[in-house]
């Protein structure tokens, strides 16, 4: 049952409202006793010329309750609606049990492609941690809308082409060492990159060499494109490593060299429309009008650049994936490009231009000391990643736990806990990263949900529940029981909350909601008592919060443990 549906439903019958934009007025209370759906009367206040609360009561006067409404209210100025609970309880258990992996989901997004792009590292640069954000929005946005029934295609844009590459010949053939590159290629890239700098200052002809080998790579020559295949091949290894245990696939791989074959295209399509104009020898789109900075399209020594790329990399999409909406998941620092040439191909008369929207986050700080680092050297996210499964395992070991497999155990809480953590805050907020803050067992973090998942797994062990166990809604009386089943009730609700502002903080939040609603529950109540139909009632209880949960994590792209 969608109750929100249905208080819609209702409310459009009223003649007078009936041609307002009730979705997206309706609000869900954060207090309770405010009813479970609320609809404010503030913002019609100035259509009818009258105050809202005299609209709330006109309103209330025409809506009848039923079966589903038990009780309407008009509370300054806000139509409060109070839905039926033992009704509510008992389809919210048929609808969690009998869906169970899929409950939450729906098909609103049927026959229609997402497309979502996001980490987007940097062939032969390190691998930083804006890249892990991205990567970890990315995939939970990529969830989020499967979820929803989108045909979802995962899009690695990688940094790979420009002339950055031909620097790194020439460093490579003069500096590199190849038993280092095997072993650790962007550490051994990276110092040949610097080298080359420090080198180029002395002697400026290297700059030449390295234009020239770039110029030759451009022309597909075969000894430079093998070494750029070399190079990409050896970074992506390194940076397939942080996917795996991440557990984060793609379905392409088509960086920024997959359309270096496709600008002049771009570049005559602009010129076709009058849009290109020139600027100090370069090749420009103005946007005065729309007060931003010129787009550079073409730069004074012939070559074509970042927004050029992106625009021949959005016209590629819409032709190859059609699709409904194309997401791209980079820090707001990039905002102004985005803007800039998703007005570019506004201007070039493409009406999905709208439908290409740039996803931001914040930035990460550090609050530990010994994570900020020197100038010049950048974090090693494999030493974090390595560094949390470390402490999550003293953690558990200090604790009388139950775990039978530590390793695997801390591994999965270990990088759950830095999920979560980059999850949790809305998108683009800093984040100010701490160890306190990501794995205190009782905060608001990964391994807190992750060890109330493995909370109701024991109990339901504990009392050999299985899932014929019989159930009699009636039997949970405690507002807490309520109050957690009516939440449970709601996830479908957030999963299209969280696509709708393609913020996963909002399945994050309500992990840890539905979390603390059900460590209330059973710290204030015994699930295994002498009266089975009670008993009965709250290990359901227990077993929905459990598949909900899960499918929670799972969005967010973190596993569960059973044991903790
Ligand atoms: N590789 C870029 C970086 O590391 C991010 C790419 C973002 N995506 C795009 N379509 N421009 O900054």
């Amino acid at each position: 049952m969608d109750y929100r549906k249905t208080v819609i439903d209702k409310l459009k019958e009223v003649d007078s409202i009936k041609d307002i934009d009730i979705e997206s007025i309706l609000e869900i209370p954060k207090d309770s006793s405010m009813g479970d759906f609320s609809f404010p009367c503030f913002r019609l206040a100035s259509v009818f010329r009258k105050s809202p609360d005299a609209i709330a009561n006109e309103i209330a006067a025409v809506i009848k309750t039923d079966l589903n409404i038990k009780k309407i209210e008009v509370v300054k100025g806000y139509l409060n609606f109070f839905i039926n609970k033992s009704k509510m309880m008992e389809e919210t258990f048929e609808k969690i049990f009998s869906l169970k992996e899929r409950y939450g989901f729906s098909y609103i997004g049927e026959k229609k492609n997402v497309i979502v792009e996001f980490s987007s590292p940097n062939i032969a640069k390190p691998f930083h941690i804006g890249h892990l954000c991205s990567t970890v929005i990315g995939n939970s946005l990529a969830n989020i809308y499967e979820a929803l029934g989108y045909h979802v295609i995962k899009v690695n844009h990688l940094g790979d082409w420009g002339t950055q590459f031909g620097k790194l010949m020439v460093a490579y053939e003069n500096w590199g060492d190849d038993e280092k590159l095997k072993e650790e290629p962007i550490k051994e890239l990276l110092r040949i990159y610097v080298k080359f700098h420090d080198e180029a200052e002395e002697n400026p002809s290297l700059e030449e060499q390295a234009r020239y080998r770039f110029k030759l790579l451009e022309d597909g020559c075969e000894k430079e494109t093998q070494l750029w295949e070399y190079f990409r091949t050896m970074s992506l290894k390194e940076f397939e490593k942080i996917y795996r245990r991440l557990n984060i696939s793609f379905d392409s791989y088509a960086g920024e060299q997959f359309y270096s074959d496709k600008m002049p295209e771009v570049i005559s399509l602009l010129e076709e429309k009058g849009l290109l104009v020139d600027s100090q020898n370069a090749k420009v789109v103005n946007l005065d009008d729309y007060d931003m900075p010129p787009c550079l399209i073409v730069k004074s020594d012939g070559a074509s650049i970042y927004a050029t790329r992106d625009i021949a990399a959005a016209i590629y999409r819409v032709r190859n994936y059609h699709f409904d909406k194309n997401l791209y998941i980079v820090g707001t620092p990039q905002a102004l490009h985005f803007k800039q040439f998703f007005k570019v191909l506004e201007l070039m008369g493409y009406p999905w231009s709208s439908d290409c929207r740039h996803i931001g986050f914040g930035l990460v700080k550090f609050k530990d000391k010994k994570l900020a680092t020197r100038k010049g050297d950048v974090i090693n996210l494999e030493e974090v990643l390595d560094e949390s499964v470390a402490r999550t395992l003293d953690i558990m070991k200090q604790s009388a736990s139950e775990v039978d497999d530590y390793t695997k155990t801390s591994e999965i809480v270990g990088i759950g806990a830095i999920i979560f953590t980059f999850l949790k805050k809305t998108r683009e907020r800093d984040l100010i990263f701490s160890w306190e803050d990501t794995l205190n067992f009782e905060g608001e973090t990964g391994p807190y949900v992750q060890y109330s998942y493995s909370r109701a797994k024991s109990i339901l062990r504990k009392a050999n529940f299985n899932e014929n166990t019989p159930y009699d809604c009636d039997y949970l009386k405690e507002e807490v029981e309520i109050d957690l089943l009516s939440k449970l009730s709601k996830f479908g609700e957030m999963i299209l909350e969280a696509a709708k502002r393609d913020e996963p903080s909002v399945i994050a939040r309500y992990a840890v909601n539905i979390s603390q609603t059900f460590n209330s529950f059973y710290n204030a109540n015994r699930v295994i008592v002498e009266d089975k139909n009670v008993m009965n009632a709250r290990l359901n209880l227990v077993y929905a919060f459990s598949i909900v949960i899960k499918n929670a994590l799972a969005l967010l792209g973190i596993e569960v443990v059973e044991i903790m």
